[in-house]
């Protein structure tokens, strides 16, 4: 059991201008509109021109922006992402140098947990800020069409690119953590150059262990689904989402869905829908669940107040 006092500060994202469509898509390989929207909930999604240190900074700047912080009181940068164009300089490390935050000491490094990636870099910053760093900014990022091999219809139709953010400080708000991870199922999805799934089988991995991950992390804190306002899961499959939906005997409308719009973004699914609720939802603090799993494999849930 994971449990740390944060302070959620801000969040922010950046959203690509360029859209792909299912209509698009259907010229470059043998599908449809009808096939992949009936499939995955998918109707459009975003290709970037912007690198991913772009999107992140960008994502970055946003959350600075909307919760008036100073960046040179951030102290602490992660990322989370798995398509960044080179190994390294990381791209929080970059992130610095963009921001140009010019405190004396500041940590920053990249995380690959692949679309697990924003909730396991908020554990990390929410055990971090209990120490002495000041602010942690996280950021969850991916550029998937740098990945994405658009001649494979089986995984070409999914993906999109995005950024979100969210700042974070040591404060008097629980947040709680179930994350984890399994070492043996990492051939179902690869990312070496181009991208790889057996989409079949992940789906099945992902309905068992959505349900799961959920019961867990409140289990484990003695919370029970009433006391939760709103659920924002990873965005992979509007099939998956409501199969979790349907097993939980939960209501549609606390759950955040917007895969029609973007695809699924990896890393950047879960911040980018929380900047969007919290958008929604600027004067009401809530309990919110967020859960994700991913390449691995990786999966975790967190519930956090914003
Ligand atoms: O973030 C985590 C990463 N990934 C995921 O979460 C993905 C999880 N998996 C999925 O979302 C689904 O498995 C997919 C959307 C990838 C595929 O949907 P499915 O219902 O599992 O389809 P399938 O792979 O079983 O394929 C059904 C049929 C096949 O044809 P046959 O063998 O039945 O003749 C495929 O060849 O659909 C065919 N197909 C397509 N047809 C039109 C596969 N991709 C396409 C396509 N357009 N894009």
């Amino acid at each position: 059991m994971s449990k740390y006092k944060t302070k959620v500060v801000s969040t922010g994202r950046f959203i690509p201008d360029k859209i792909l469509t299912n209509d698009d898509l259907s010229k470059m390989v043998d599908t449809s509109d009808e096939w992949i929207y009936t499939r995955t909930g998918i109707k459009t999604r975003r290709i970037a021109d912007e690198s991913v240190l772009e999107l992140a900074y960008l994502a970055g700047l946003d959350a600075i922006k909307k919760g008036n912080v100073d960046k040179n009181d951030i102290d602490l940068i992660v990322v989370a992402t798995i398509t960044a164009e080179q190994k390294t300089p990381s791209i929080a490390n970059m992130v610095q140098k963009k921001l140009e935050i010019e405190n004396t000491q500041v940590m920053t490094f990249d995380l690959n947990a692949a679309c697990t990636g924003f909730v396991y870099a908020l554990e990390v910053a929410s055990a971090l800020v209990q120490t002495n760093f000041n602010k942690a900014l996280v950021i969850g990022v991916e550029k998937m069409t740098n990945v994405v091999d658009f001649t494979d219809r089986n995984t070409c139709i999914l993906f999109g690119d995005a950024a979100g953010a969210m700042i974070i400080e040591k404060g008097n708000d629980d947040i709680f953590f179930y994350n984890d991870s399994k070492g043996d199922l990492t051939d179902l999805l690869t990312v070496d150059d181009k991208i790889h799934m057996d989409g079949r089988k992940v789906y099945q991995f992902a309905v068992d262990i959505i349900p799961k991950s959920i019961n867990r992390v409140l289990e484990e804190n003695n919370l029970t689904l009433d006391e939760i306002d709103y659920i924002i899961p990873h965005q992979a499959n509007v099939r998956i989402i409501d199969s979790f939906i349907k097993t939980l005997n939960l209501d549609r409308d606390k759950v955040l869905i917007n895969i029609d719009k973007y695809g699924n973004t990896s890393a950047a699914s879960i911040p980018v829908a929380i900047d969007e609720y919290k958008d929604d939802n600027a004067n009401s603090v809530k309990n919110v669940l967020i859960v994700g799993f991913g390449g691995g494999f990786t999966w975790g849930a967190a519930i956090i107040k914003i």
